[in-house]
Order: structure tokens, then C-alpha cells, then sequence
């Protein structure tokens, strides 16, 4: 596995195909969930020679605390679908590469089993549900287990149109129709250790009560119809509702525009992701990476890009248009549903050598020192 892509194809392989895809693909026609990595394949490197570079250091500040590499984990849901104990896998491999690491409401394993088990820097990601008092309890539970950021995702008021999943009769749970019942049992390997160990739940969900639903739901049931139980009402002041309950970093992820991120920024949000969650939402979203330098021009904050990132290179592209890290989705998630914990190491470990090389080849010791981020000074 030499590649973000061997990753990819080995996560295929594994993975029943309607799997597979619901952790691939994009909305309709997949123009953005393309755009994402074309923008990163179009923006090209003007090195500087003849600097020192038999060492170089790839540790930076994100949101005020160190991190070994200029990359954090993205949340993604569902993960235990693609790898039994895939959350905690993705985390722990997170930890030992020093970087911070993103628990999704939606995983598979609770904020309390995660800050248990995977040790590390953690983020919750809070999507806010109809039930708004649910995510507020999500919120004190992240708070009471010492999460060090809250992170509010925006760019889900309704599900994305996800079309290879509607062909491919994707739901959790699992709806076993005869073409899904084929496509599980030709991967053994993977449907064994589903019926050994049992289907995952999404444990941060256990007890919540779905819209229109009398009783409480099962957690898997839910999942079905999570983008359903979004609330489409959000707004700026339920934001700030948020920011006065949580007394730690906040982080507004699936930002766009440069007038949301400065209307985030007087809020009191801490930083912002731009997303449009991996081209997941609204097809035809701009590529994040043509959205971001607007937007690190608009604020003071520390602003992370997400969707695309596939070379440890990329990094290095984010970070000169202003980024102060990059988060990656998919590309953990192709690891861990590869190969568990050790595929996702083995995704960060790629990453990590393809940025020090790319660093060297660009003449860049000090990653600290490239970019105009706010925090470098405008050096780069
Ligand atoms: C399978 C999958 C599940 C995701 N689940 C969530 C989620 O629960 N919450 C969220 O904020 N973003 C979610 N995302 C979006 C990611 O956080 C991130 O924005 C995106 O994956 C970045 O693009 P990349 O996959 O190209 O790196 C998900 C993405 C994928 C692929």
C-alpha cells in the first residue's frame, strides 16, 4: 500500500460494494465530490532551491495546541459498517500520529468509549437534531469528557441526494433484498465478521426519539433516516445558543463564503472548516480549495480545509493558500476499512512521508514558516 489509492482499492476489495460506495460516493452527478481533488491536482508548486532541508519539522498549532503534521481527522459516520470498531481504530491511529481527531454524532462508538479507548487530542462533531435538548446532552457529554472542541457542522440542513446509494438499496439497517443478500455474500470475509460480531449501532444516538415516531428508536433504524432528523430551522441564532453553552473551542465546519465566515468570526466561533463534506451535500458546490483563500482573507481565525485531500502534498497546497491544517475523510476511512487501526495508520503514515518529501522538494524546512496563514506571519 503505497498510495491513498491502494488504500481506496483495497477498502473496495473488502468491502461488499454497496459498502464501499456509500463511503465513496458523492451527491447526483459527483461534480464536487471531483472538483475537491481536481482543485488540489490543478494548483501547482513553485519551489525554492538551495535551502537546508536534511531535516524538516511538520508540527504546527492547531486551534493553540501542537500537532505532529498539519492534518486532522474529519468526522465520518458509520464507520463500524466499513470496520468493526473502526471509530476507535481511526482515533487511535490519530493519537499516535499526534493529530487531532474528530468523534462524529453519528459513529459507531460513543463519545465516552472514544475518550476511553483512543487517548489523543478529540473533537466532537455535533450535527443538530429536531431534537435540539439531544444535542445539547451530546454537547454536556462531550464537555464532561474532556473533548477539547465542539465542532458544528452546517452544510446538512436536509440529506444529500446520494444516487449510488438509492440504486444500490444502501440503508442501515441493512434492507436485505435479494441484490444486496448477493452483493454481502460475495465478500465473506467481511459479512462473517458482521454476523460474528453483530451489526454496529450508533452509539452517541442510543435513546434518542425520531421526528414523527412514537417510543424511542433503535440507533440503527435511525440511521436510515438521519438526514431526516436534521433540523432544517438551525440558524445563526441557534449557533450562538451553542457557542454560550459550550466553554470551549468552537469550530463551524461547512463554510463556503467569505460573509458567512466573517458573520461566524463576530459570533465567537475559534475556527472554520471549509466543506462542502466531501461533496456529500449540494452537488455542484464550489471545489473547497477555490472556496478557501476568500475566506482566510475575510477572518482572523484560524481557518482548515476539507474534501480531497489524497497526497500528503496537499497539505503543503492548503497550507500556501492560507489553511493552517487540512482534515481528511476519506482517506483514514479507506485505511481503517482496509485494514482497522493498522490501515489507518498505515493512511497517516502515507500522508506524513509524502508531506516531508514534498516539504524537501519545495525547499520548505519549517512547515510553521510556509503559508500565509495568520499565524505564520504572512511569511511563505
Ligand atoms: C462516509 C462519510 C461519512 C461522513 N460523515 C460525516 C459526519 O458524520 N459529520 C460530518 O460533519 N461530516 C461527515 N463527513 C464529511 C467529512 O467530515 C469531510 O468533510 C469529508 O469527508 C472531506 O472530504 P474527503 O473525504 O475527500 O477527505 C462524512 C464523509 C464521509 C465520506
Amino acid at each position: 500500500m503505497i498510495s491513498i489509492e491502494d488504500l481506496r482499492g483495497a477498502a473496495r476489495r473488502r468491502l461488499p460494494r454497496a459498502v464501499f460506495e456509500f463511503f465513496d460516493g458523492g451527491a447526483e452527478d459527483e461534480l464536487t465530490l471531483r472538483a475537491n481533488q481536481q482543485a488540489f491536482q490543478r494548483i501547482r508548486l513553485c519551489p525554492r532551491v538551495l535551502i537546508d532541508v536534511s531535516s524538516v519539522d511538520t508540527q504546527t498549532d492547531i486551534i493553540g495546541k501542537p500537532s505532529k503534521l498539519p492534518i486532522a481527522v474529519a468526522p465520518t459516520g458509520a464507520v463500524g459498517f466499513g470496520w468493526h470498531g473502526g471509530d476507535v481504530a481511526v482515533a487511535k491511529a490519530a493519537a499516535a500520529f499526534g493529530i487531532p481527531y474528530t468523534l462524529s454524532t453519528t459513529a459507531t462508538a460513543s463519545i465516552e468509549r472514544v475518550a476511553r479507548e483512543a487517548g489523543g487530542r478529540l473533537w466532537f462533531q455535533a450535527y443538530i437534531l429536531k431534537q435540539r435538548e439531544f444535542t445539547f446532552k451530546l454537547i454536556e457529554r462531550a464537555c464532561e469528557a474532556g473533548y477539547e472542541a465542539l465542532m458544528i457542522t452546517v452544510d446538512l440542513a436536509v440529506g444529500g441526494k446520494r444516487e449510488r446509494d438509492l440504486r444500490n438499496h444502501f440503508a442501515i439497517p441493512f434492507r436485505f433484498t435479494p441484490r444486496n443478500l448477493r452483493d454481502f455474500a460475495s465478500k465473506p470475509g467481511w459479512a462473517l465478521g458482521m454476523l460474528r460480531r453483530g451489526m454496529p449501532v450508533m452509539e452517541n444516538l442510543l435513546g434518542y426519539t425520531a421526528q414523527g415516531t412514537s417510543g424511542v428508536m433503535r440507533a440503527a433504524a435511525l440511521a436510515s433516516s438521519v438526514g431526516r432528523n436534521y433540523d432544517p430551522t438551525f440558524d445563526w441564532d441557534g449557533l450562538k445558543a451553542i457557542r454560550d453553552a459550550w466553554p470551549r473551542k468552537l469550530i463551524l465546519k461547512g463554510v463556503a463564503r467569505a460573509d458567512d465566515a466573517q458573520r461566524a468570526a463576530a459570533l465567537g466561533c475559534d475556527a472554520l472548516v471549509v466543506s462542502n463534506h466531501g461533496g456529500r451535500q449540494l452537488d455542484g458546490a464550489a471545489a473547497t480549495l477555490d472556496a478557501l483563500p476568500a475566506i482566510v482573507n475575510a477572518v482572523n481565525i484560524p481557518v482548515f480545509v476539507d474534501g480531497g485531500v489524497r497526497r500528503g502534498g496537499d497539505a503543503l497546497k492548503a497550507l500556501a493558500l492560507g489553511a493552517q491544517a487540512v482534515m481528511v475523510g476519506r482517506a483514514t476511512l479507506y485505511g481503517a476499512c482496509a485494514a482497522g487501526e493498522a490501515g489507518a495508520r498505515r493512511a497517516l503514515e502515507i500522508l506524513k512521508d509524502e508531506l516531508e518529501r514534498s516539504m524537501r522538494l519545495c525547499g520548505v524546512p519549517d512547515v510553521r514558516a510556509h503559508g500565509p496563514h495568520p499565524l505564520s506571519g504572512g511569511r511563505g
